[in-house]
């Protein structure tokens, strides 16, 4: 049995998800919801979200995808491919009893698992910021929203936010 691949990504109005290697904005609702859906699952990201985070994260699994294969770091699991990052997630849900792998970005990394995701966790934030790392348009023919919750800026999230959840059509 293939275990499915969730996305967790939080986009602003204009497609940017980060800049010099940061997230754009400070959204605590959105970190707990990002806390939630990843907690105790693996999670796959990039080499360079890995460094921008700079630590592993408590509870979860952390696979770091980097062509350079003199990159090490303590507490993390290193793919120097796609397909290696896949399986080292699927043999540790396994391990964990987790019921998916988490593909946590950044942009490059999100580009390479879009055509293989189940499920997407949008956080469509209400800002245009400029950016330098961007996620494409949710493509609809492929994938059909099944959930939407709207929040409002508070002092806990500076801007709102709608939480957007698509499932991959059959
Ligand atoms: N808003 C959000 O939800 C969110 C989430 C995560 C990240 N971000 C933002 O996204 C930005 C980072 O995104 P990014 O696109 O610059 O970097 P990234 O996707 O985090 O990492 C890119 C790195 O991944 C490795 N890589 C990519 N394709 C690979 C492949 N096929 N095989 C092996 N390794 C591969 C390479 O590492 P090497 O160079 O080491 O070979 C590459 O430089 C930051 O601004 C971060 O804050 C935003």
């Amino acid at each position: 049995m293939t275990i499915p691949l969730i996305l967790v990504v939080a986009v602003a109005k204009n497609g940017a998800i980060g800049r010099d290697n940061q997230l754009l904005w400070r959204l605590r609702t959105d970190l707990k919801r990002f806390r939630e859906l990843t907690m105790g699952k693996p999670m796959i990201m990039g080499r360079k979200t890995y460094q921008s985070i700079g630590k592993p994260l408590p509870g979860r699994e952390t696979i770091v995808l980097t062509r350079d294969g003199g990159f090490a770091a303590s507490g993390v699991h290193i793919a120097h491919s796609w397909d290696e990052a896949v399986a080292k997630g699927e043999g540790l849900a396994g391990e964990m009893g987790a019921d998916a792998v988490a593909v946590v970005g950044g942009a490059e990394i999100y580009r390479m698992a879009l055509p293989h995701v189940e499920t997407i966790y949008l956080t469509e934030v209400a800002t245009a910021p400029e950016g330098d790392a961007f996620f494409p348009p949710v493509d609809r023919t492929r994938f059909r929203e099944v959930a939407r919750i709207s929040h409002p800026k508070s002092p806990d999230d500076e801007h709102p936010f709608t939480f957007i959840d698509f499932q991959r059509r059959r």
